[in-house]
Order: C-alpha cells, then sequence, then structure tokens
C-alpha cells in the first residue's frame, strides 16, 4: 500500500517551496505508507505554453490520488483571455468545499501553550464568490449587482466540519461569523444552520461538549487583533472567510508560516497560503516552512496525526531556536539550510 499524492508546484516559489515539502514527507518513514509522488502541472507558465491553466490531465489524475499539495499561481494583473485561476477551478472540479487555515504562533519553551491558537474554517464554494455579476444600465448611470448565495447544504457541511476540528482541540470553541444583523436571510441562514449542527439526527450528539458562540464579522476582526487567544474555531461564509483568515496569517509574522487545506469529505489538497513571490523567485531564499506545515495539515486530514505532530514539532523547534531561517524572518539562510534543519529535527 503506498499514499498517493499528487504535487502541483504551479509558478512561482511554489517550485522551491513543494519540492522541500515532498523531501519531508520523505523522510517520516514507516508512520505513513509510502509515498508516491505524482508530478502535475497548473498555474500561469502551462497557460502561456498550452492555453490552460489547469490541464485536464491534471484534474483526472488527482482524482487518483489519496491527496495533494499546491505551490502557488502567477495570477496576471490584467485580465487575459481564456485564463482563470486553477485553485478556484480545483476547488470547483473536486468540490474541495472547505478551506482550513490554522494560525499558530510558536511558544518560547517547548510544551508551553502558544499564545495565538486558532483556525478559521472558511466556507469555499459559494457566497459572493460563484460570481454572477451582471450590470446594467439606468438613467443615473451604469449599476453592478452580485448574487450572493447561501445554501442549507453547504452551510451545514462547512459547520460540520468546524464541530469536527473543534472536537479535537483542547478548547472546543466554534464561533461563527456573520452579519445577520443587516444581512438576516443570507447570513441568518448560515448562523441558523451552523448553530443547528449538534442537534441533527445523524449527530447523535457528538458535538455536545463543543461550546459555540458567535460573532459579528466587524467586531470578529477587531477582537481578533486585539485578543485573538479568544478565538479557537471560527467558522464563516467565503468572504469573510478569505478576510478574515489573511488577516489572521498577519498575526503570526510571516506569510512563510502559515499553511492550509483546500477539503472535501474524500480529497484533501494542502497549500501555503502565501503567493508565488516573484520578488525573491529562484534566489533560493523562499521559506519552506509553510509548504511543510501544510504537508503535515494534509497528513492530519488524511488521518496520520502522528507524523504531523512529528513534521508541526520539528518546524515549531527550528522557529524556537531561531539559528537558520529565511530573510523574511530576519535571518540569512536559504530554503535549502531550512529544509536540512527541519531534516534534521525529524
Ligand atoms: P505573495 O504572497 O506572493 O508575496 C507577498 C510578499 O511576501 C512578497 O514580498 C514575498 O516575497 C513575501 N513572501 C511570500 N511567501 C514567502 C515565502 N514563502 N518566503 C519568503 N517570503 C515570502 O503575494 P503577492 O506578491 O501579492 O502576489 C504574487 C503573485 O502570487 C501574484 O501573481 C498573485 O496573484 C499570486 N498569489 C497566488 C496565491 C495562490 O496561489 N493561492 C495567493 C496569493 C497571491
Ligand atoms: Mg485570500
Amino acid at each position: 500500500q503506498s499514499l498517493k499524492i499528487g504535487l502541483i508546484p504551479a509558478d512561482g516559489i511554489g517550485k522551491e517551496v513543494i519540492p522541500a515539502a515532498k523531501k519531508v514527507l520523505e523522510a517520516i518513514g514507516s508512520d505513513i505508507p509510502k509515498p508516491e509522488f505524482v508530478p502535475l502541472l497548473a498555474g500561469w507558465e502551462v497557460f502561456q505554453r498550452t492555453g490552460s491553466a489547469l490541464p485536464e490531465e491534471t484534474v483526472e489524475a488527482l482524482k487518483e490520488c489519496d491527496g495533494a499539495l499546491f505551490g502557488a499561481v502567477s495570477s496576471p494583473t490584467r485580465r487575459v483571455t481564456g485564463y482563470s485561476s486553477p485553485i478556484v477551478a480545483l476547488r470547483k472540479e473536486l468540490d474541495l468545499y472547505a478551506n482550513v487555515r490554522p494560525v499558530v504562533s510558536v511558544a518560547a519553551n517547548p510544551g508551553d501553550k502558544p499564545a495565538i491558537d486558532l483556525v478559521v474554517v472558511r466556507e469555499n464554494t459559494e457566497c459572493l464568490y460563484v460570481k454572477q455579476e451582471q450590470i446594467v444600465s439606468t438613467e443615473n448611470g451604469r449599476e453592478a449587482r452580485a448574487t450572493r448565495l447561501i445554501t442549507e447544504r453547504a452551510s451545514r457541511r462547512i459547520g460540520k466540519m468546524a464541530f469536527e476540528l473543534a472536537l479535537g482541540r483542547p478548547r472546543k470553541q466554534v464561533t461563527i461569523i456573520h452579519k445577520s444583523n443587516v444581512l438576516s436571510l443570507t447570513d441568518g441562514l448560515f448562523r441558523e444552520t451552523v448553530r443547528a449542527v449538534p442537534r441533527l439526527a445523524e449527530v447523535n450528539g457528538r458535538y455536545d461538549s463543543v461550546k459555540i458562540e458567535e460573532q459579528i464579522v466587524d467586531s470578529a476582526v477587531y477582537r481578533l487583533f486585539r485578543e485573538p487567544q479568544i478565538y479557537d474555531v471560527m467558522v464563516a461564509p467565503n468572504l469573510y472567510g478569505d478576510i478574515l483568515s489573511d488577516a489572521a496569517a498577519a498575526l503570526v509574522g510571516s506569510l512563510g508560516l502559515v499553511p492550509s487545506v483546500n477539503a472535501s469529505d474524500k480529497f484533501v489538497m494542502g497549500e501555503p497560503v502565501h503567493g508565488s513571490a516573484p520578488d525573491i523567485e529562484g534566489k533560493g531564499i523562499a521559506n519552506p516552512l509553510a509548504a511543510i506545515r501544510s504537508s503535515a495539515l494534509m497528513l492530519r486530514f488524511l488521518g496520520y496525526p502522528a507524523p504531523a505532530d512529528r513534521i508541526d514539532r520539528a518546524v515549531d523547534q527550528v522557529i524556537r531556536e531561531g539559528e537558520v531561517l529565511t530573510p523574511d524572518l530576519g535571518g540569512k539562510s536559504s530554503t535549502q539550510d531550512v529544509l536540512d534543519a527541519v531534516l534534521k529535527k525529524l
């Protein structure tokens, strides 16, 4: 038996950090089935060569994989005919309905509780991102309208994901983020549906120990910056979740540290939250830790928490010791040095 992992480095520093994550997975040893890697293409570069940012072979090959790691794509700032973001398309093709982003600070001493330890669970398929926009001419000029879709089905499954994650965490708390004081129908449905998850018959009391909180999105951002320690699992519709998860990432220093996964009940794709970083591309100084942590998070979702913990501990040690760090964290080391340091800790 092997663990089949699709590797999609895509563009820019994705091609520098995904190979590092691969090396870490190879070093795990017998805690996981022997990984078998499937190199796959997506992104701006392959679009320029072939006219497709997400070749059909990539999607088909992923359907045969247990999981995947995605690097980053470079998106053109101008509108390019025929180009659309492969990451958005992949979420859709594979119905990766949850975007899960843990934001954790490294404690000063091993074993101490980190000051910040929260996870943003973002609904990944609907809200304003259904991209149903239209523009109409009126006697007062043009008017642009967008549809914001919130369904019970999507709210329920993201709610379940949030409760399930909370169950595995010490504080067992879910905070529902919404704006139902203003958007009483759409956000109202989201809030009400997530709140009702623990009472679903099929859940059978599984989430009774989870504490439910809620917070209006604007004050949630305010409190996130002032007292991030009050949050455990934050669950939000797509747009609020997108903004909240980037804001939360700012709390722990560098983009080069924060991992994520895109998940369905059947598939999981790890993805560092940073982009392709054209300013440092090819210099060998990209921080590989976000990609390495994404590989650990992927393993967690695949049901291998012990090796995931080992990877996270190795990364924490390297950060805590502070001797081998890339320039984004104030160090002078290279991607390879940091990878070597993590491998040594493993
Ligand atoms: P970015 O995340 O690529 O870079 C922002 C800043 O953070 C840069 O100064 C970069 O050098 C630094 N940085 C990012 N990751 C780093 C790492 N691992 N180690 C050290 N430094 C790191 O965001 P930016 O510059 O806004 O976007 C660049 C390109 O990436 C654009 O084409 C954008 O569309 C794309 N992008 C793709 C994403 C994805 O694939 N999910 C997400 C964000 C941006
Ligand atoms: Mg974002």
